[in-house]
């Protein structure tokens, strides 16, 4: 059990990716608080592992809502020793000139919210009783924190500055508190858009086909939460990742593995060429 012990927070945990690391936290003895704003998806999370996994319902651009996961989560387990900060949506590849000039102003506000203010106030809330625990925090980025294209211009900014976070708050948390960070690529789940731009009811899943992920990037094919989940337990067990701060596992089917001519070379090994 490589989290025996352990007490975590997940934001976002209801769902997708951050439900997929609540299960396998679960799964190597972390005891979970879950905090969402799903209260159907909190009910089955709770569900799934009674008396191991608490939900707390509320939205992560606020404060106060943070400030109450933590609290419950020391009030359940005694004690924090790692914040994930998952909880996020996409804008669905809008661009700039495509986004209206009505809506501009709300939809950055609320995918800088959720995406950016989101992982902050998650930090500033968590932080003290992680430098009590001399624990560590977790942040899930994307490849859009480091290419183009992997959204629109909005979300592509704010995984870049989220980035910026996990280095600013490793920098000024050390030595007491590690923070880093997991940059996915695409994974099949239930990832929404902002309201301002009428898209909380597209669901990414629907959109994110093997055919349209097949031809893109070296490794060719459509992945799970699954997928992910090894490296926030790497992270998050202290005795194998302790020396890490400032760090982001990049496990995206190799966006800085693409070649100029071929997206992958590979292919010719088959042939022997
Ligand atoms: N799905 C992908 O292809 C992909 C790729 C790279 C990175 N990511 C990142 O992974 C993270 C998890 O996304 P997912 O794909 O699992 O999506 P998801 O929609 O399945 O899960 C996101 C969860 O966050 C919650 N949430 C959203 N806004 C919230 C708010 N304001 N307050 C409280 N909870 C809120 C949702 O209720 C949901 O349970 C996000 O940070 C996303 O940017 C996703």
């Amino acid at each position: 059990m490589r989290l025996a012990g352990v007490r975590a927070l997940v934001t976002g945990g209801a769902s997708g990716l951050g439900r997929a690391v609540v299960d396998h936290f679960v799964a190597e003895g972390a005891r979970v608080t879950v905090f969402d704003r799903s209260e159907p998806g909190l009910a089955a999370v709770t569900a799934a592992h009674p008396g191991t996994v608490i939900g707390v319902q509320g939205d992560v651009r606020e404060l106060a809502a943070n400030r109450r996961a933590v609290a419950d989560t020391l009030a359940a387990f005694d004690g924090l020793d790692v914040l994930v900060g998952n909880a996020g949506i996409w804008d669905y590849n809008r661009s700039l000139v495509n986004l209206p000039d009505d809506k501009i102003d709300a939809a950055f506000d609320e995918i800088m919210g959720v995406n950016v203010k989101g992982y902050l106030l998650a930090a500033k809330a968590a932080l003290l009783a992680l430098v009590a625990s001399e624990g560590s925090m977790i942040f899930t980025v994307s490849n859009a924190g480091f290419y183009p294209d992997g959204g629109g211009t909005l979300y592509t900014a704010s995984k870049h500055a989220a980035v910026g976070l996990i280095r600013q708050l490793a920098f000024e948390c050390a030595p007491k508190v590690r923070v880093n960070g997991v940059a996915p690529g695409a994974i099949n789940t239930d990832l929404r858009g902002p309201a301002a731009l009428d898209m909380q009811d597209r669901s990414l899943g629907d959109v994110l086909t093997k055919d349209a992920m097949t031809g893109n990037l070296p490794i060719d094919r459509l992945p799970n939460p699954e997928d992910y989940t090894a490296a926030f337990v790497f992270l998050a067990a202290a005795g194998e990742s302790g020396h890490a701060t400032g760090s982001i596992i990049n496990i995206d089917g190799g966006f800085a593995a693409r070649g100029v001519s071929r997206v992958r070379g590979g292919d010719a090994l088959a042939n022997g060429d």
